[in-house]
């Protein structure tokens, strides 16, 4: 009988991950937990989402759910991008149907005293969430998450969600040294709270900078690139895969894949044949990539989703490696069963 780790070590996902070809082409979904799942509405009842992130009993069954109704390849971590700073004080919340809200944004220097690193005993829940995970999984990976310095920036300078980040892009350019003194205690932020849930256990992280397709390649480079590359050349002593991604992306693929991470998730608008050819040509060398089927498409029926695997699994074969997944994540529209039947068509179709 192999161990648990060794089986572990060669799961198609922490393989692809690491560049390697294995029996199939790994699947999981970004926010595969979450309310799509009936399961999951049933048992957020009555209890708020931060509140539900704080509990292991919820967080370890949240996290299986969709393990055990998809069968995917992977399990991520129940929580959320504003979690560690709620849990060092900051004063926000999650509104249902909104996202995340923070009472006094940040536009002063003073501001930034309440942002600082996560501590183990700040979220021991999430340590004892995840070694109890760890151990329910056996051979299936668990990802654990931060959310990346800009896209957590956004939340704290905008007070919630923003579709132009005007104020963040304003505190960019007009009050560089805020700026960058903000984003590297979030990059801080994000390194303690990944590694608290490597140490206990996590077999890969995925930094997620959702919002950063919002600004110009050359913005990116000078506010967001160093923030984020201190987060993965801080990591990098642990040995597990890092994952990058963030929402249209695609003039930003060479400099994220630059910031250091070894996977680069990629959203829809871009055939991950192109996203290979940009990673390759800013890096020197091709990197697994991840995605990238358009969440909108799992209501249009399997015969439209259908050829859309299969254009996406040969558009991959340019990778070392791939690991299928939505171009951004479930929205809540989503029926679980389509779900299913997506992943079941990419282990077939991509069995070696
Ligand atoms: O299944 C998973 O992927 C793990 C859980 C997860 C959540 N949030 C749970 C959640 C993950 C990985 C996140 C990350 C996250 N949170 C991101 C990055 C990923 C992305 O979508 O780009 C961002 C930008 C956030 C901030 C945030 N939190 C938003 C925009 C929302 C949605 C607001 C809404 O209600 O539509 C949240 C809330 C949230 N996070 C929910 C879940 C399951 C829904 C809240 C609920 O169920 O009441």
């Amino acid at each position: 009988m192999p161990s648990t780790s060794s089986a572990l070590e060669r799961s198609p996902f922490l393989l692809a991950a690491r560049g390697e070809l294995s029996t199939h082409t790994p699947v999981w979904f970004m926010r595969q937990a979450g309310r799509a799942l009936p399961e999951y509405r049933k048992v957020r009842e009555g209890i708020t989402m931060l509140e539900s992130c704080t509990r292991p009993d919820l967080v370890v069954e949240i996290t299986l759910q969709p393990v055990r109704r998809y069968g995917v390849d992977a399990a991520i971590f129940y929580s959320d991008i504003v979690l560690p700073l709620k849990a060092v004080g900051v004063d926000l919340d999650i509104k249902p149907g909104v996202g995340p809200v923070v009472a006094s944004p940040v536009a002063s220097f003073a501001d930034l005293d309440a942002v600082r690193p996560v501590r183990p005993t700040d979220v021991a829940y999430v340590t004892e969430s995840v070694q109890q995970l760890v151990s329910e999984l056996g051979g299936t990976p668990l990802i654990g998450f931060a959310g990346a310095p800009f896209t957590v920036a956004s939340y704290l300078v905008e007070g919630g969600p923003s579709k132009d980040h005007a104020k963040t892009k304003s505190l960019m350019h007009g009050n560089p040294k805020l700026w960058h003194a903000l984003a590297d205690r979030l990059a801080d932020v994000a390194i303690s709270y990944l590694s608290i849930q490597i140490e206990a256990g996590a077999s890969a992280i995925q930094l997620f900078d959702s919002w950063a397709g919002a600004l110009s390649p050359r913005d990116y480079a000078e506010f967001v690139q160093p923030h984020s590359a201190k987060v993965f050349a801080a990591l990098e002593q642990y040995g597990v895969p890092r994952l990058h991604f963030g929402v249209n992306t695609g003039e930003l693929l060479g400099l994220m894949s630059e910031a250091g991470a070894d996977v680069i998730g990629v959203d829809w608008r871009v055939p991950l044949d192109e996203a290979v050819r940009r990673i390759t040509a800013a890096s020197g060398h091709p990197k697994p990539v991840q995605g990238n089927l358009d969440p909108a498409l799992l209501t249009a029926g399997w015969p439209a989703i259908e050829p859309q695997i299969d254009r996406i699994l040969t558009e991959a074969k340019s990778a070392p490696a791939h690991i299928f997944n939505l171009g951004h994540g479930v929205p809540p529209t989503a029926d679980p069963d389509v779900l299913h039947r997506i992943v079941k068509a990419v282990h077939e179709k991509s069995a070696r």
